[in-house]
């Protein structure tokens, strides 16, 4: 059976920084995301009797070794739960091509998961499908579920899986990516994640984890702009902080991205209410309602800032009709 799964990126409020579980990919902290509508990964998968070894194609892109066995790694994991010994070929289309700064694992491995596991003819549910995800990558199983998403740290691999608290509709959110280079991270995400430990600033940012996720909560549940965006704000700086500390150190911004930090901060004074959180990388996600939608982009392009993708809030992953190959 062929199937062919859409899958979001998705872009943290409350951010997931180091692991208590390397191999399970079991979070220290329970993070809290929004799917983006407008940057997304489709993936076909067949798992066929005639083929000698797993094909994969990711945008018609020649692979890395190491992209490979990830991803190969998770088919393992999919063949195991569906005792099934079939190589399956894959086809995944990104939205965005390789070198535009934008990637999105997450993206990558919710389509995967649940693609191959409707493949590979299993039912499974929800909850199911996070758990697997989460083991391709930790940010993937946020991709899974509708709209605004927490992802539970959990004490085990099966208690440790994401749920909607609130669907798209809940809040016309913006988050407007601004792509400061092409260039690809120089430390990966997960290498970034075995690092935190070494940070001074580890031990403080995760003691005070459980008050800020109700806070935010709490402001995404009454729609408070200004509470919630500072907390967001806050947190990415803080994750930045240990990032920063770590031994060795982890530095992801460029001028440009602390150019456009400033600058988000001089237009809150000017009574623009815009805020940035930013991943493991330079890019600069722009949070603000939907109403200041038109200031923020003017803002950007007249200050050279050309290259941005505006997102809404969006549905999880999910099946489609159309398949790859
Ligand atoms: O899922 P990973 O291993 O790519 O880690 C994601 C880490 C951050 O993007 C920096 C934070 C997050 O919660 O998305």
């Amino acid at each position: 059976m062929k199937a062919t799964a859409k899958a979001p990126a998705n872009i943290a409020f409350i951010k997931y920084w180091g692991k208590r579980d390397e191999i399970l990919r079991l979070p220290v902290n329970n993070s809290v995301s929004m799917n983006l509508s407008d940057i997304f990964t489709t993936t076909t998968v067949e798992f066929l009797k005639n083929i000698k070894k797993d094909e994969i194609r990711i945008n018609n892109e020649t692979l890395s070794v190491k992209e490979k066995e990830r991803i190969v790694e998770h088919l393992n994991r999919v063949r195991a739960v569906a005792d099934i010994k079939d190589y399956a070929r894959v086809v995944t289309q990104n939205n965005f091509p390789k070198g535009t700064g934008i990637a999105s694992s997450a993206s990558g491995f919710a389509a995967l998961t649940l693609a191959a596991v409707s493949a590979a003819g299993l039912g499974l549910d929800e909850k199911a499908v996070s758990i697997l995800a989460r083991q391709g990558s930790g940010s993937a199983c946020r991709s899974v579920p509708d709209g605004f998403v927490e992802w539970e740290a959990g004490n085990c691999s099966e208690d440790s899986f994401s749920f909607s608290i609130f669907p798209q509709t809940w809040w016309n959110l913006r988050d407007i990516v601004v792509l400061i280079s092409k260039k690809s991270k120089r430390v990966s995400s997960s290498e970034g994640h075995s690092l935190t430990e070494s940070s001074p600033f580890y031990k403080t940012r995760i003691q005070g984890m459980s008050d800020k996720i109700k806070d935010l909560k709490d402001a995404l549940k009454n729609k408070d702009f200004g509470k919630f965006g500072l907390i967001t704000e806050t947190e990415a700086l803080n994750m930045h902080a240990v990032m920063m500390t770590s031994t060795p150190p982890i530095f992801y911004w460029l001028p440009k991205t602390l150019e456009l930090m400033l600058l988000t901060r001089k237009w809150r004074e000017e009574q623009l209410p815009v805020y940035f959180t930013i991943d493991a990388g330079s890019s600069i996600h722009l949070i603000c309602e939907g109403k200041s939608e038109k200031r923020v982009t003017k803002n950007l392009k007249d200050n050279g800032f050309d290259n941005f993708v505006i997102n809404k809030p969006s549905r999880g992953t999910h099946l489609v009709d159309e398949h790859l190959f």
